[in-house]
């Protein structure tokens, strides 16, 4: 009988990280997720893992990509095969805010995985979640794995040092350690500060009357947006190839943020129309002539990456992937999800009673009637 193999995945609590979890325990591994200790739960998307008892082949450890010796005494205790660094500051945006931070996990942190991995007395295959980010203001379309990068952000210069330093380990130690150049992918996990998922809860959660309207940045940068589910699927094939080697994942197909708003608008019977231009451009409901989309300016970021658009010919040819969910299938996939969340949150509200004033306070309990994510 073949040995279980085990699974080591660092971002393990994030989007790719509980789909990925999912692929690997279904391809019957032995899984291990670093957690990093927060004040609140952080671990509502693998919550389902642990629940099911049939998952005992799931397990999480306490860790952290800034800390060495951590990481060192995890890897000698879980002695893994795979190793998918999935674990970032995964947000460009926030990056501009914490640069120091963001290099510390994001290029200095797989720099110590690669260390550690360097002195360990077992063979190990090494992932690193590298990103279309890289490619910055593109010097070539569509990119591809020979495209020069050109990154415009603290957390796209991160992900360079980290791809280098991974191709570095690759040749100069002869690791089996393997870049995934991943375009945009989404689902209903990702995170709520991401542009998609800030645009399907925020018009589910306008249509339902529980905010005014919803707030963007640059309305005309261009994505090539994929699916999480998906991306996973090319991530392990990277990891099973008989070479390490780099690989663009993408669909090949780019679109606005208008157009990805229109789409996730009209699978809440709403049709938009965009009046004026610039900071006073906003979309307005055909249907019922509010206002549901505003250009805010707080989320414009210092430099932009205008267009990304991926060539996967390698992938697909080498690894055998391609994607299944379509840009309008995701968008819908999205909307449905955040629908019911929102319906969730409206019932929730419709159950606060206002307390009367309370001795001492002078206050009422407040209704929030707005949530503004700050990216
Ligand atoms: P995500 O949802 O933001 O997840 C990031 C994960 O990293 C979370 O589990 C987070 O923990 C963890 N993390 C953050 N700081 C950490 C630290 N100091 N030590 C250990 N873990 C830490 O991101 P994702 O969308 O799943 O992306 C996964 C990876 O792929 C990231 O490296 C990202 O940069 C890269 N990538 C993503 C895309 C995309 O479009 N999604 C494209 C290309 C590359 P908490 O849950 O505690 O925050
Ligand atoms: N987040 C956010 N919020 N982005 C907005 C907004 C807004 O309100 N309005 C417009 N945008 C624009 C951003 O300026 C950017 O051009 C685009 O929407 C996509 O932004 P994000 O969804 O935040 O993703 P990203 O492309 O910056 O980064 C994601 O993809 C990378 C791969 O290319 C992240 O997942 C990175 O971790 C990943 O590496």
């Amino acid at each position: 009988m073949a040995r279980e193999k085990t699974a080591l995945i660092t971002g393990v609590t994030g989007q790719d990280g509980s789909y990925l979890s999912e692929l690997l325990l279904s391809k019957g591994y032995r899984v291990f997720g670093v957690q990093r200790r927060a004040s609140l739960p952080n671990t509502a998307r693998v919550d389902h893992l642990y629940e099911n008892t049939e998952n005992s082949r799931f397990s999480m450890l306490y860790g952290d990509l800034s800390d060495s010796s951590n990481l060192s005494r995890i890897l000698a205790t879980v002695r893994p095969d795979e190793i998918y660094n999935l674990g970032a500051q995964s947000h460009v945006g926030v990056s501009f805010d914490t640069p120091e931070y963001t290099a510390n996990v994001n290029a200095l942190g797989p720099l110590r995985l690669l260390e550690i991995i360097r002195h360990l007395d077992f063979p190990v295959r090494y992932y690193q979640a590298s990103s279309s980010e890289m490619f910055g203001k593109v010097l070539e379309t569509p990119q591809k794995e020979t495209t020069p990068f050109n990154p415009q952000s603290p957390y796209a210069a991160s992900k360079v040092f980290a791809f280098n330093v991974t191709k570095l380990y690759r040749t100069g130690y002869d690791l089996f350690a393997s870049n995934g150049i991943l375009f945009n992918h989404e689902s209903p996990r990702r995170g709520l500060n991401f542009v998609t998922r800030k645009i399907t809860l925020g018009l589910a959660r306008v249509k339902l009357g529980l905010q005014p309207s919803l707030h963007l940045g640059n309305l005309d940068a261009k994505r090539d947006w994929g699916a999480s589910q998906d991306y996973v699927e090319a991530i392990w094939r990277i990891l099973q190839h008989n070479q390490p080697d780099d690989f663009v994942i993408a669909t090949g197909e780019n679109h606005t943020v208008r157009a990805f708003a229109e789409e996730a608008a009209r699978h809440l019977g709403m049709d938009i129309e965009w009046k004026g231009s610039g900071v006073n451009e906003t979309g307005v409901d055909r249907k019922s002539g509010k206002t549901v989309i505003e250009v805010d300016a707080r989320y414009f970021r210092p430099n932009e990456v205008d267009t990304l658009l991926g060539d996967s010919s390698k992938a697909r040819k080498l690894l055998g992937w391609k994607p299944k969910i379509t840009f309008k299938k995701l968008a819908e996939l999205m909307v449905a999800e955040d629908l019911t969340y929102a319906e969730r949150e409206a019932e929730l509200h419709s159950r606060i009673v206002y307390q009367p004033k309370a001795a001492g306070y002078g206050q009422n309990i407040p209704q929030r009637k707005t949530r503004r994510n700050k990216n």
